[in-house]
């Protein structure tokens, strides 16, 4: 096959949504009826399995949250599926923007008792941003929730964009009778139960009316009438709207019970995109030149999204997490990281089937590998087998919490640098070294990162460090014009200044009026609350 037919089967698509909505017993349904695995609680199972082997996800399984994020594929009608989960938890927000950028689309799954809740406002504006199209689920109707209008009406807003509704709930909670596939004009009957196979559905066609209404009596009535209303007051279907993230089609149904996940999974493959072309710079005779990289261009490219260490305490390895862009992964390859120039060589190279890591035979734009690495890989690199490529777009925010780290036995200081120095690469925190004397600092967007890496550093570098609280609420990234005016900047701050894991240069404030003053003092330079790996 070539290339382009290659990657014009695969989809990659991030599933979101606020915690406990039902995210991971949907992906679990989603492997399930594409056959990835066989049992059900097997995607609960890699949890449990997970909490067992590795250390530091003892936090995770403390406090029930899901820290680290993960890739699974599949294949589903002749399609290559990577699916991305996203941790839910606030605090942790960071490295799901990151996997956004990984991905051509997004599964959104709300609790249709609670609605669009906190953690998805979050999300649903970075995929605004980037553009990301975004299929809805909207899980739970075996409970008692909420009217489906009244959800619809709910999730147009907070989108900003017309919902489509594809599925329509009949009742819910004790009455739930099923689902009405509008396009197929026939009602899937709800049988509870986790046993059941995609096939294993009664379907009536709608113009059995009588029977219907037999069966399911008022609740049928009312189905129709509010669906009736829904597609009166919602869009038509625009293909080329949601492709460009701006319209959504709307599925109902009880991820728990395998109900409706057929049609998003068939949705997956019929209406999210495949992979698409990605922007990148590369330079020549030290001129950056924008170029456009496709899928199917021959020479293989692709961007790190996310580091992990430890995954498995059995491989006490850091895995880089590569999106491919274009072009064909082959075993044995040789691949350059960009920002080095160095030749990257892995220990070993996989990609992530449900619950295994396995070699990679080959892998096409879109595809999610894993390459088992020692240092010199960072969040953000750019890898290719040649050329030179740098993708732009992965994004760090300032943080807007700090602690000093204190080591306990200065004996470890060495270890201590390591750790630091490798979990900012990771990107588990961001790790800022003031440019004159102190200690290290850690800058976090939320709470918990503080106590995954005081954890880390004690478990996996055997630092036992004391985080203090310190005088900074936030850094703003620092560019000049001229490297005049940066040095200009430079003497007037000394004691703010300090460089990242990235070695790029921040100024530490202690409120939001310490930027404007600095800005005001300084208005030719630039102060960035988010910074885009480059
Ligand atoms: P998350 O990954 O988004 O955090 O959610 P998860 O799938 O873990 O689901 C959260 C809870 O909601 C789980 O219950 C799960 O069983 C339940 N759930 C998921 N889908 C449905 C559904 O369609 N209907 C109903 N009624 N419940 C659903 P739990 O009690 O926290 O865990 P468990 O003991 O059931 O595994």
């Amino acid at each position: 096959m070539s290339y382009a037919s290659e990657t014009r089967r695969r989809r990659t698509f991030a599933i979101i949504s606020h915690p406990d909505a039902g995210k991971t017993t949907l992906t679990e349904k989603l492997l399930l009826f594409s056959g990835a695995i066989q049992i059900a609680g097997a995607v609960k199972g890699r949890k449990a399995s997970r909490h067992a082997t590795s250390d530091w996800m003892e936090i995770e399984k403390q406090r029930g949250i899901s820290v680290a994020s993960s890739v699974m594929q599949m294949s589903y009608r002749d399609h290559v599926i990577n699916l991305l989960d996203t941790p839910g938890h606030k605090d942790f927000s960071e490295d799901t923007y990151r996997v956004l950028t990984a991905v051509d689309s997004a599964l959104m799954v709300i609790d249709a008792a609670n609605g669009v809740e906190s953690q998805t406002r979050r999300l649903i504006e970075v995929c605004r941003q980037r553009h990301t199209p975004i299929i809805t689920f909207v899980n739970k109707f075996d409970r008692e929730v909420r009217d489906p209008l009244d959800i619809m009406d709910e999730v147009e807003r907070e989108l900003g964009m017309p919902c489509c509704p594809i599925t329509w709930p009949v009742g819910q909670g004790k009455s739930f009778g099923g689902i009405i596939n509008l396009r197929t004009q026939s009602m899937t009957v709800f049988t509870p139960g986790s046993d059941r196979g995609p096939k294993d559905f009664e379907v009536i066609p709608l113009s059995d009316g009588d029977k219907l209404r037999a069966r399911f009596g008022k609740a049928f009535d009312d189905a129709l009438e509010s669906m009736e209303l829904a597609v009166g007051a919602s869009a038509e279907w625009d293909h080329e709207a949601f492709l460009a993230g701006k319209l959504t089609p709307v599925f109902f149904g009880s991820g728990v019970n395998n109900f409706g996940v057929m049609e998003v999974l068939d949705a997956v493959v019929d209406m999210s995109p495949p992979p698409g072309q990605r922007i990148a710079f590369t330079e020549l005779n030290r001129t950056r030149e924008e170029r456009v990289v496709k899928p199917e261009d021959s020479g293989f490219s692709g961007v790190v999204f996310k580091v992990q260490a430890n995954m498995d305490s059995n491989h006490r390895d850091r895995i880089a997490f590569v999106r491919v862009a274009s072009g064909k992964y082959t075993p044995g390859m040789k691949m350059k990281v960009q920002r080095t120039g160095k030749e990257l060589r892995p220990t070993s190279v996989v990609t992530f089937m449900s619950q295994r890591r396995e070699a990679v035979d080959e892998a096409y734009a879109g595809d999610i590998i894993g390459f088992t690495i020692h240092g010199g890989v960072q969040l953000g690199d750019s890898i290719t087998d040649g050329p030179s490529l740098q993708f732009t777009g992965l994004p760090f925010f300032a943080p807007e919490m700090f602690m000093t780290v204190v080591l306990k036995n200065p004996l470890r200081t060495k270890q201590l640098q390591q750790g630091l120095m490798q979990l900012g690469e990771e990107g588990a925190i961001q790790v800022f070294k003031p440019d004159v004397g102190g200690n290290m600092l850690l800058g976090a967007v939320g709470q918990l990162q503080f106590e995954v890496v005081q954890h880390r550093l004690k478990t996996e570098y055997d630092c036992d460090v004391r985080l203090e609280g310190c005088q900074y609420t936030g850094a703003r990234w620092i560019t000049a014009d001229s490297p005049a005016e940066l040095r200009e900047f430079e003497n007037a701050y000394p004691l703010r200044l300090a460089h990242d894991a990235a070695d790029t240069l921040a100024y530490l404030c202690t409120s939001p009026y310490d930027v404007r003053l600095a800005q005001e003092r300084f208005p030719k330079i630039h102060f960035h609350p988010l910074r885009e790996h480059a």
